[in-house]
């Protein structure tokens, strides 16, 4: 990680006030391994006989799929093997939408790209939760920028409170160059052959 740091610093001295605030963000990633039991959280009282009835978050959270940051969960996996079943929604006449489009970010700058997977995001969130007054819902119309992630927007709104923190850089930064220019030329390929047969079976407006 210090060397990811020092090359970030070499490549762009304007962005030391990132590499500070990184370094910042990085610090809780050494907090211990296990959780806290109720009674020291510092959210309940301590004395309370109330705390007996509520279950210990090692108890709930030990018999998931480990992760090494955040709350030691990872969510992702716990939900895709079954783990856990959470309610898609309270209301019955919501709708409930998935996507499975994969979005490739930042691909200029000095890091791996970011690849935003929409599917992990649908399983648990509504469009609505980001669309469109989050990010728009066109890849590469908002601008995204890791300063303004740090800061707790964009991304950061939930990764660092809700969702995994951004100590796990490669976590979205997770995809090469290399990989995502093929991935992207062949979505544009598809998507012209779309288009053509499109046009083949369309009829021509004024054709006689
Ligand atoms: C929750 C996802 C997420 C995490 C975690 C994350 N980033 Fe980013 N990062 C992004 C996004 C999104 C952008 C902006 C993409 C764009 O330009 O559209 C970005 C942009 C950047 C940029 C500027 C563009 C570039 O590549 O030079 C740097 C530098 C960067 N991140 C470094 C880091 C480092 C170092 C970490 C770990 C300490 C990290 N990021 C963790 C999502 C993330
Ligand atoms: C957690 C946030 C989040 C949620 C929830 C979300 N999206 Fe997105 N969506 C994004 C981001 C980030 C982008 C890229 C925006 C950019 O680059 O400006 C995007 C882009 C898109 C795009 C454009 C893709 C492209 O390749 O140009 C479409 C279409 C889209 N979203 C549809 C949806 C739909 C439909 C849903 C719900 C089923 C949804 N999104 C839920 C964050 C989200
Ligand atoms: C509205 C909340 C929200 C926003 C905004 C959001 N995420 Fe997430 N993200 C989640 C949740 C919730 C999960 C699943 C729980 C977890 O993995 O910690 C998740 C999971 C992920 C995962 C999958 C992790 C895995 O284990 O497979 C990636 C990658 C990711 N987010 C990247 C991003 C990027 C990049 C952005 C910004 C462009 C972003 N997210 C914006 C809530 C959000």
């Amino acid at each position: 990680m210090m060397q990811l740091l020092i090359l970030l610093r070499q490549n762009f001295p304007l962005l030391h006030l990132l590499v500070a605030a990184l370094a910042l963000a990085i610090a809780p990633a050494a907090a211990p391994q296990n959780w806290q039991p109720l009674e020291n959280d510092g959210l309940r009282d301590p004395a309370s006989p109330a705390l007996k009835l509520l279950q210990q978050p090692a108890a709930a959270l030990s018999t998931l799929p480990p992760d090494t940051a955040g709350n030691r969960v990872r969510w992702v996996k716990a939900l895709d093997d079954g783990h856990i079943n959470p309610r898609t929604n309270l209301r019955a006449e919501t709708k409930v939408q998935t996507y499975d489009k994969d979005v490739l970010l930042d691909l200029n700058g000095s890091m791996p790209v970011v690849r935003f997977p929409h599917r992990v995001h649908t399983l648990w969130l509504d469009c609505s939760n980001c669309h469109d007054h989050i990010f728009k819902k066109q890849r590469g119309a908002t601008k995204i920028s890791m300063f303004n992630i740090l800061q707790g927007e964009q991304c950061g709104l939930c990764h660092g409170a809700v969702a995994f923190p951004l100590t796990e850089c490669s976590r979205c930064h997770s995809t090469s160059r290399k990989d995502a220019k093929a991935e992207l030329a062949r979505e544009a390929a598809e998507a012209a052959e779309a288009a053509q047969a499109a046009d083949v079976s369309l009829p021509k407006a004024g054709a006689k």
